[in-house]
């Protein structure tokens, strides 16, 4: 990084003219009125009933917003744009990994919406009931969302990168009526099959049972794979695609249930989060405007998530179609066939907001600037980054090689559980730091606190708190109202601010830099994993008598896996690599992919406090290769010598 770069980064007077915020306006408004500022945000949508009281908060933390409001999800994102006479205006320009594309309208999804709703009433769904949505990124998942939400129906979109085991988790604890999947998904152009995970998941015996809450599967054909076919196997195109494209909307409840999604924890069960829909909707759809600084109609708006996670929902499918953007959705790697790929889809389509995660940037740094410097990447004007602390020199390379040295970076800061961003910059508005997230969004308040609640002084790390309930808040954690109150509202009962689970500090300048989670959840590549997770699907391998897991820092992924495994009594670890390959397929075949272990460290013991419990910061020491802190409290300081060597 050269030293003289700017510490600041402001907008340009060209873009601050033109932008969807101005000045401080937004910030000073919610501000003197916060309320009052997101009941206007909420008018942004279309009500069918009008909301009374914006919050009420009285049964804390448990929140309603825009109580007794109604809307149709689905009718803002898709029917009101078609409404208003937009119905020739591209919603989603997809693109498949192979290189087939399709370009839906408005008034295409509202039909492709339609027949979806139709055949899941007819099929007897009834609004609240659960749908388990298993599928890679094909504009079939969008409209099986959508068409959920027209029907009151509470989506769980699973990772198609997920496991079988991962998925009848799933299933079983939303008790998911109806899993809708496609046959399989091309992998670097390879069809790779998806269905069979369904197939074991719903047939797998667990305490002697199969899935019994499933009724039916509904396939879409993408890959035409040989699939095996059972009595509740229904095709897309047989059953929604003979549907009727026409369907009335029915209104809902401001709180009624939008969508469970299933987040790691610091147990090895993961949490279903409730998401409501007046509310999520309301700030899916503001801050999707205003953080991107959106303009309808002739942006072309591409963010690169996969809707198995919360970023998928938020800037995928609700904000931005909500707000009637035209953007890329792109089924693929970034290096299929070439690592090209993204560059050439921006060039082809002109995107003009780009939204990544900082682990993607770092891959480009990788790859080199020869390869986005190919391309006429003259469109971007905004650039977003989403799942972990972005550094600075990733940060300036972001700014200068695909944002042409003038696209502001909007850095921004939330979780599954926030539904929508939390803290970020406004990019016609804010002098960016780089690496900083800078502020909380105008009508949300944050504050960074020390374990007894105090403001941390500017210059010292401490806990990032949500002082104030927010329109997007989860609701809950599915059927577990004690894992809800405990995770997030234990920590600071008495002040009643919800803890998020992370470090962060406020600068001399009073800029919010996020410094990662202070909890026993990693985070690789923006992918939030527990080390409980790891563990658990650890032990499960036949070899391995106990294991602790450490996310250590990695150049590329942000954080790594790094496993340490006592072996049990008597296993052949006679050839420890092929053992170790083999606890790393086990894991990644448990889990998915992305938990799969960086390295496996066998060791004798492990280090642990006389209290019994390891001691994850030493392991850490270990795993990035530091000298050793404090052992004082460990009950064998010399456990730590073996492991060493054991690394050496
Ligand atoms: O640690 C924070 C990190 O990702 C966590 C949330 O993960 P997840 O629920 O999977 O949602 C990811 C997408 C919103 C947070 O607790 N995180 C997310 N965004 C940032 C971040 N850390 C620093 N800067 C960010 N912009």
């Amino acid at each position: 990084m050269s030293t003289d770069a700017p510490a600041v980064y402001p907008p340009s007077a060209e873009f601050a003219a033109q932008a969807n915020t101005r000045g401080r306006e937004l910030y000073n408004r919610a501000d003197a009125d916060r309320l009052g500022f997101w009941a206007e945000q909420a008018r942004r949508l279309s009500w069918d009933t009008d909301f009374g009281d914006v919050l009420d908060w009285s049964d804390a933390p448990f929140a309603k917003w825009f109580v007794g409001g109604k809307l149709n999800v689905a009718y803002n994102c898709v029917d009101r744009h078609v409404e208003a006479g937009n119905g020739d205006r591209i919603a989603i320009h997809w693109v498949g990994e192979p290189g087939d594309s399709r370009d839906i309208t408005y008034a295409q999804l509202k039909d492709e919406v339609s027949r979806a709703a139709n055949y899941l009433a007819e099929i007897g769904l009834k609004p609240g009931d659960r749908v388990a949505i298993y599928m890679p990124m094909v504009p079939e998942a969008l409209v099986a969302m959508l068409a959920c939400a027209r029907l009151g129906l509470t989506h769980s979109v699973v990772f198609g990168g997920f496991s079988a085991a991962a998925l009848r988790s799933r299933i079983d604890d939303a008790q998911a009526r109806v899993v809708i999947t496609t046959d399989g998904q091309f992998r670097r152009g390879k069809p790779v099959p998806l269905k069979a995970n369904v197939d074991e998941a719903v047939d797998a015996l667990v305490d002697g049972k199969a899935a019994e809450s499933v009724e039916k599967v509904i396939v879409v054909r993408r890959c035409s794979n040989d699939i095996d076919w059972h009595d509740r196997d229904v095709w897309w195109h047989d059953t929604v695609g003979a549907a009727s494209p026409e369907h009335t909307p029915e209104a809902f409840d401001s709180e009624h249930p939008l969508f469970l999604l299933y987040t790691s924890g610091t147990t090895g069960k993961p949490k279903g989060i409730v998401h409501s829909s007046g509310g999520y909707l309301t700030q899916a759809s503001y801050t999707h405007h205003y953080l991107f600084d959106h303009k309808a109609g002739t942006d072309v708006y591409w963010c690169t998530a996969d809707i198995g996670w919360v970023t998928g929902h938020t800037y995928i499918v609700y904000g931005p179609l909500s707000n009637g953007a035209t953007q890329v959705v792109y089924e693929g790697t970034p290096n299929s066939p070439t690592e090209h790929r993204h560059f050439e889809v921006i060039e082809k389509y002109g995107v003009s907001i780009y939204y990544i995660a900082p682990t993607l940037v770092r891959t480009f740094m990788k790859w080199g600037r020869e390869i986005p410097d190919a391309h006429d990447l003259s469109s971007i004007r905004v650039l977003g980054s989403v799942g972990e602390p972005i550094n600075p020199e990733a940060w300036r390379w972001y700014r200068d090689v695909i944002g042409g040295g003038t696209a502001p970076i909007v850095d921004t800061w939330w979780q599954t559980e926030t539904g929508a961003a939390m803290v970020a910059p406004l990019p016609g508005t804010t002098a960016c730091k780089p690496g900083s997230a800078m502020e909380p969004v105008p009508g949300i308040s944050a504050n960074i606190v020390d374990d007894d609640g105090n403001p941390e002084p500017r210059g010292e790390q401490g806990l990032l708190v949500l002082d104030q309930p927010w329109p997007a808040m989860l609701r809950g954690i599915w059927g577990d109202d004690e894992r809800f109150r405990e995770t997030y509202w234990s920590r600071y009962e008495k002040q009643g601010w919800y803890f998020a689970g992370d470090g962060a500090r406020y600068d001399d300048d009073g800029a919010l830099w996020v410094l990662g989670r202070v909890d026993d959840v990693m985070n690789i590549s923006g992918h939030r994993i527990s080390t409980a997770e790891v563990e658990s699907a650890l032990v499960g391998h036949s070899g391995v008598a106990e294991a602790a897991v450490v996310g250590a820092s990695d150049a590329t992924t942000g954080q790594a896996i790094a496993a340490f495994v006592i072996l049990r009594e008597g296993v052949d670890a006679s050839d420890p690599e092929a053992l170790i390959a083999e606890m790393k397929a086990h894991v990644s075949k448990d889990i998915s992919p992305i938990a799969r272990p960086r390295e496996i460290i066998i060791v004798p013991e492990l280090p642990k406090t006389r209290s019994g419990k390891i001691m994850r910061r030493l392991l850490r020491d270990v795993a990035e290769g530091r000298e050793l802190g404090d052992t004082s409290t460990l009950v064998d300081p010399s456990v730590f010598e073996n492991i060493r060597k054991q690394r050496a």
